[in-house]
């Protein structure tokens, strides 16, 4: 019999390619997203399941459902400018609270769930799991208490993956919450200067979305219970991104540097990969600049280029 995924937030970033890889692996997929944010487009012709329902509503898509092997819990209110306290609360925690205890009731192998490096706030890099979580935001916070209630939760087998910065395919929809090389990718396509803080230095653990993929199918595999990150452990600067971009697009535009206007910034992201490498063999294969050429070299060309 055909393993059978349910992932939620499967109209959106990371949960559409999710959904597409288990599927063209043979699993039986039932995609779940409420269309808050997602985009049917990400969907388009996929041959599962697709359920559009809010995570929290058990009763009204657990019928539907039936049974899953593993569930990859994806949905979330992802802008993490959101002040609204009691909706992010009530949408990343306590839907989460209920999915887990669906999960135990009928007997889910394993919950792969979406944290963040959020809960690190501007802890000193390289980020640990180890550390105290200190979140900056409610959106952070939500993440910790997620990886709370999932620790607690009795009879079921909950592995956490604190995302870093993810980039890749099926980000659009994401908006202004798209990732910043998707972000400088359609200034330069639009024949501009990539706009850039004074003077490029700033550098993020940037993680392919291939590999963020390859990560929850690894923890499903083979992680034991617990929470890990899920980054590269490389640092690649914003100068670095332009220039992979301008090779991928086969341009040569100089970053516009523009003093940060925000008080507080964080300056650099970067988490540390042994955990997740020790406890179940996962290693990012894309760097920053490889992962930019798969995704936004090949055909798409910057404006002005297709004559
Ligand atoms: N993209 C990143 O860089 C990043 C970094 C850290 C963590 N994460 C986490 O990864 C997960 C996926 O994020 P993403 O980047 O794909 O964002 P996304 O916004 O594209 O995906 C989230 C999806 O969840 C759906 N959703 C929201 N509330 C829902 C609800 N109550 N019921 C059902 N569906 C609901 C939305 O419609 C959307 O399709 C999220 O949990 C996010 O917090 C992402």
């Amino acid at each position: 019999m055909k393993p059978r995924a349910l992932v939620t937030g499967a109209a959106g970033f990371v949960g559409s390619n999710i959904a597409w890889e288990l599927s063209s692996r043979g699993w039986d997929v039932v995609a779940l997203d409420d269309f808050s944010n997602g985009d049917f487009k990400n969907l388009q012709g996929f041959p599962g399941d697709v359920i559009a329902a809010d995570v929290g509503d058990v009763a009204y898509w657990s019928p539907r459902v039936g049974r899953a092997d593993a569930v990859f819990h994806q949905a979330a209110i992802t802008d993490t400018t959101v002040a609204d306290q009691r909706l992010m609360m009530r949408v990343n925690v306590e839907a989460f609270r209920d999915l887990l205890e669906w999960a135990r009731k009928t007997r889910v192998k394993k919950v792969v769930y979406a944290s963040s490096a959020a809960t690190y706030g501007d802890l000193p890099v390289p980020q640990r799991e180890g550390a105290a979580p200190k979140p900056l935001n409610v959106y952070g916070f939500s993440k910790a208490v997620m990886e709370t209630v999932a620790e607690k939760a009795k009879g079921v087998r909950a592995v956490g993956l604190r995302y870093f910065n993810v980039f890749g395919p099926r980000e659009a929809h994401k908006g202004k919450y798209a990732s910043m090389i998707w972000q400088l990718s359609l200034q330069m396509k639009a024949g501009k200067r990539p706009r850039i803080f004074e003077f490029g230095e700033q550098y993020r653990d940037h993680i392919y979305v291939k590999d963020v993929v390859d990560a929850n199918v690894r923890a499903f595999e083979k992680a034991a219970p617990g929470v890990y990150n899920c980054c590269t452990g490389r640092k690649t600067d914003f100068n670095a991104v332009v220039a992979a971009l301008n090779d991928a697009l086969g341009t040569s535009f100089a970053p516009e540097y523009f003093k940060n206007p925000y008080s507080f910034y964080q300056n650099e992201t970067l988490g540390d990969p042994a955990k997740a490498r020790k406890a179940f063999g996962f290693a990012a294969r894309w760097t920053a600049e490889r992962g930019i050429q798969d995704y936004i070299g090949g055909s798409r060309k910057p404006a002005g280029a297709e004559a």
